[in-house]
């Protein structure tokens, strides 16, 4: 069985981050949102992993290649974001015969993929979709079962309900799946959409069962998005101290990552630091994620996420925060009271 991860596309909506960095590569708690989906993967054994790269190819395959997964890689190059389903055909000669999960790359779950993937392969499935309830089923597709958990109707971002299990960005696939792209016609958006494909496999009467979780997923396309993920993961993390730490009052879950100084501070957790950070005479409250090499003077930051190189001075009190690598934040005049922020990259602010 292969994976097919899709990594490309041009995150407007997480604009001005995206304009510097594939937004697949955005961390969430320290870690970039694309590796939740290849360890995901990975986990279930699957380690022969396309993925499909667009405007910032490079960057993806750098970021992957250092990582040095316990994988291999192709990827595959898709000229513009012209929807899943031309993701997957374009994906057909690494595919080959085999079966596939997909997992779009900007997903993130909490639970492993292992029951979602396990007796695929040996099945008379042509597809299986992983289906959670949604509070906005507008925002994503959806799917209909019935009682015997076979799909019987999907509709991309409905406009009408009818039913609110939304599609999650992981997909198993057998190779029925590429007559179904080259059949469908673009949509409204003008993608050819996964969605449309699979109901053409239930159309031809192809056997399409899902399955449903409970666990949390995030679609991380939006700021908030990113923070609420954060938040979730920073709630299973392990604690662990490896800087250097003065003076500070340390509470709850911590990670602190080596070469970091921390004093006369307070650290609320869960939060986690990266590595050769500096934090003075500041407050990090809960789920709050520092990048590496940071510098946080004087400043109270919670619910937030700092990439890397940022530098924050008299700032009180940052909250529900993204903040871009080598963002500059510092006190020029007035006292600022509740402050917040979604920067850009490079963006200097004096406030
Ligand atoms: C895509 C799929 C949609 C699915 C969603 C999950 O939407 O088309 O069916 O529910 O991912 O994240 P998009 O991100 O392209 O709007």
């Amino acid at each position: 069985m292969k994976g097919l991860i899709l990594s490309g596309g041009e995150g407007t909506r997480l604009r001005p981050l995206t304009y510097s960095q594939q937004k697949q590569l955005i961390p969430v708690a320290n870690k970039p949102v694309l590796f939740y989906g290849i360890e995901g993967l990975i986990e279930a054994g699957i380690k022969d992993i396309g993925i499909i790269v667009g405007p910032n190819k490079e960057q993806v395959e750098n970021a992957v290649n250092n990582a040095k997964f316990n994988a291999t890689f192709k990827f595959i190059y898709q000229d513009a974001p012209r929807g899943l389903a031309h993701a997957v055909k374009i994906a057909k000669k690494f595919i080959g015969d085999e079966s596939f999960v997909m997992y779009l790359g900007d997903n993130i779950l909490m639970q492993s993929l292992n029951d979602f993937v396990n007796g695929f392969e040996e099945s008379d499935e042509s597809a299986r979709i992983l289906l959670c309830p949604v509070d906005d089923p507008s925002r994503y597709g959806v799917a209909k079962v019935n009682e015997k958990g076979e799909v019987i109707k999907l509709v991309e971002k409905p406009k009408e309900f009818i039913s609110n299990l939304g599609l999650i960005g992981v997909y198993a696939f057998k190779n029925k799946i590429f007559d179904a792209c080259d059949a469908i016609k673009p949509s409204w958006r003008n993608e050819l959409e996964i969605t449309d494909a699979i109901q053409w496999l239930i159309n031809n009467k192809f056997k399409v069962p899902a399955r449903i979780t409970n666990g949390w997923w995030k679609d991380t396309g939006k700021a908030e998005d990113m923070i609420d993920a954060n938040r979730l993961i920073l709630d299973s993390l392990k604690e662990q101290n490896l800087g250097n730490v003065e003076n500070t009052k340390i509470e709850g879950r911590v990670f602190i990552d080596r070469d970091s100084k921390i004093s006369n501070s307070t650290v609320r957790g869960p939060v986690i630091i990266g590595k050769n950070c500096e934090i003075e005479n500041s407050y990090i409250g809960p789920y709050t994620s520092i990048g590496n090499f940071c510098k946080l003077n004087n400043t109270e930051i919670e619910n937030s996420i700092v990439l890397d190189k940022a530098e924050i001075s008299e700032v009180r009190k940052i909250y529900d925060s993204l903040i871009g690598k080598e963002v500059k934040i510092f006190k020029k005049q007035t006292i600022p009271k509740g402050k917040k922020f979604v920067v850009g990259d490079r963006s200097i602010l004096e406030i």
